[in-house]
Order: structure tokens, then sequence, then C-alpha cells
């Protein structure tokens, strides 16, 4: 009886030690499952922005199919925020890093940080750190659109207007008048697309008059709230509106609409943008907007989502892996842009 006993004693504890063994070993293989769960710390200047919704969507898309997941921050258009960020997914021991940066200055700091990390860090439509920096560490990327080409486009398309329109000379000053509607202080895009658009119009052998530059932080409201105090000032001097961005320029319009431009013929004048969103699109069918250029968000979200993939596999970014054109040096990747207008708004279709 005895015997017995000890017996399934003994049993009963080789039993539970190789239960307790399999569900250690278990543990350990959920562990390493959760090991290998890669994620992706994303942070975005603002999620209320229209066209870094639109990015974040196109990633989340591309996210869906693979298997890294998304850790996204939003930095509220506050520099401290996004430093907050920056280092809370740093800590969290992401895999890859991504920064949508509104502090051009601290970029040397941040790749610092992703190279104490060991982990791939990539600039997504900003300003890009300068080679020096971005050469610093093999593991640092910037992608955007060529902001210049959007300033362009946008000059070319005011001078078309101007040369085939005399009656666009609305104070017949021989200069075109403009406004011009700025993103943000200091953002790359913001600086490109202003500097440009009217560089372009003078090397066109326009010349032109700046009625007034106006910070409208990208946002449609604040546009149509200067807009009009502008048009209440200058109302018979405004030969054309310049808009960093589709949002600000449908602000401009609601403020020209408002003010009984867009009536008729005679009351038109000229608003551009950037972008080629989808409710910039609808503008340019309306006949309001004249003219964009796309700024795809779909190719900027899932060329991120295609970069931190190849990286994941231990793969160079190259114009071949990639599908995109990469500098000679491997670290960035511009995007292009592509003129719309009335007459080709199926090419802003994404
Ligand atoms: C877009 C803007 C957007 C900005 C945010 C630009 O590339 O054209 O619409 O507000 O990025 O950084």
């Amino acid at each position: 009886m005895k015997k017995l006993l000890s017996l399934s004693l003994a049993l009963l504890l080789a039993f539970t030690m190789t239960a307790c063994g399999d569900a250690s070993a278990s543990e350990e293989a959920g562990k390493a499952g959760a090991e290998e769960q890669l994620v992706a710390g994303m942070v975005w200047y603002n999620f209320g922005d229209t066209f870094i919704t639109a990015t974040r969507n196109a990633v989340s898309d591309a996210a869906e199919g693979g298997n890294i997941k998304i850790d996204a921050a939003d930095s509220q258009v506050d520099i401290s925020t996004q430093t907050n960020n920056i280092n809370n997914l740093l800590t969290k021991d992401v895999d890859f890093l991504t920064i949508n940066n509104i502090n051009p200055a601290g970029a040397p700091e941040y790749i610092a940080k992703a190279k104490e990390k060991d982990i791939p860090v990539i600039f997504v439509n900003c300003d890009s750190p300068s080679d020096e920096d971005l050469n610093s560490y093999d593991k640092a990327f910037h992608i955007s659109s060529a902001a210049e080409q959007s300033g362009y486009i946008q000059g070319d398309l005011a001078s078309q207007y101007w040369n085939e329109n005399p009656a666009a000379d609305r104070n017949g000053n021989g200069k075109m008048d403009y406004i011009m509607l700025v993103g943000m202080q200091g953002n790359y895009d913001s600086k490109m697309r202003t500097e440009k658009s009217v560089e372009r119009v003078i090397e066109n052998g326009i010349e032109v008059n700046l009625i007034q530059e106006a910070l409208c932080n990208w946002q449609r409201a604040e546009a149509q709230n200067q807009v009009a105090s502008i048009i209440a000032a200058r109302r018979d001097d405004i030969d054309v509106i310049f808009a960093n961005n589709d949002d600000m320029a449908l602000g401009a319009i609601e403020a020209l609409k408002a003010s009984g431009f867009f009536a008729d013929e005679d009351s038109y004048i000229p608003v551009l943008g950037v972008d080629a969103t989808k409710v910039g699109v609808e503008a340019i069918k309306e006949g309001t907007l004249m003219g964009s250029s796309l700024n795809n968000p779909v190719i900027l979200g899932s060329t991120v989502y295609k970069m931190i993939e190849l990286l994941s596999e231990g793969k160079e970014i190259t114009t071949e892996t990639l599908g995109r054109t990469v500098s000679e040096d491997g670290n960035h990747i511009w995007l292009d842009y592509v003129q719309i207008t009335a007459e080709n708004t199926e090419d802003a279709e994404y």
C-alpha cells in the first residue's frame, strides 16, 4: 500500500513537472512569438491634417497585409510633444522610427538616438536632415515629395493664366498682384512652394507684387479668415492667390465666394493649391480651384511601409528593391508631383 502510494506520488510529481515544463515551454514560445512582432513607431506632426491623415491611412492599408505593427503618435503641431513622442517610442523599444519632423534642428539628435538603439530612422514628408547627419548613420533615411516641383507647377499655371487673360491684371498696374498663403514657418514644403512659385512667374517674364504673405498653418479656417480681411482691404488689387496646400486654397475660395467672387466669369480669381486632395479636386471640377499638384499620400504611405519591410528583411533600400528612385548615396527618396487642372482630374485618383 505504502509502495503504491509512493508510486502514485511519484507519478503525480512527474506529471506535474511535465505539465509545468510544457507550460513554461509554451510560455517561452508565446514570448518568442511576441518578440517576433516588429513595431514601427511613427511620429506625425498633426493627426488633424488632411494630407497627413491620408498618408496615415495609406500606411495602415499597407500594414494590413504585412507583419509589422504600427504605433503612431500625434505631435499636435508642437515640438516638445514631438520630442516626448520620440522618447516614448524609443523607451518602448520600437524596431523602427519614422518622424514627420517639425523640428529640423533636432534631426541630428533624433538620428543619434536611433543609432544608440540601433534601429532605422526614416524622416517622412519634411525637410531633409543634412547629408552629414544622414551619412552619420547607415540606417537613416529621408523620403518626401520634391516640393520645389509643386512651386514650379503653381508658377507655370499662374503665368499661363496671366498670359492668356488680359483681364487678369485686375487693377491694370502691369504686375501680378498676389497673396501667398503659407503653410508653416520654416517648413520645407512651405518654403519651397512659396519661393519657387513666384520665382517661376518672374522667370516667365512677368512682374510681380506681393499684396500679403499670410501664415495659415496649413489650415482651411485660418486661410478663410485671413483672406477675408485681405479682401476687405485690397479687394480690387488681388490678381492671384497662391496657397501652399489645397486646404488653405479652399479656405481662400470660401472667403472669395462669401464676398461675391466666383459668381460669374468676371468675378473669377485664380487660386492655386498643392496636394490635389479629394476635396481639392472637387473644387477644380467645380471651377473654383484653378489647379493643384498631386502629392500622392498613397505612394508616400505605402513606400514608407515598404522601406520598413525591406529593412526588416535585412534588404538594402535601392531603386530596384523599393520601386522608387533612391538617391546615389542610398538615403534620399524624392517623390514626384503631377500637375492637376480641369483637363486631367482623373490623374489625381488614388
Ligand atoms: C502637404 C500639406 C500638409 C503638410 C504637412 C505637405 O506636404 O502638402 O497639405 O499640411 O505636408 O506637413
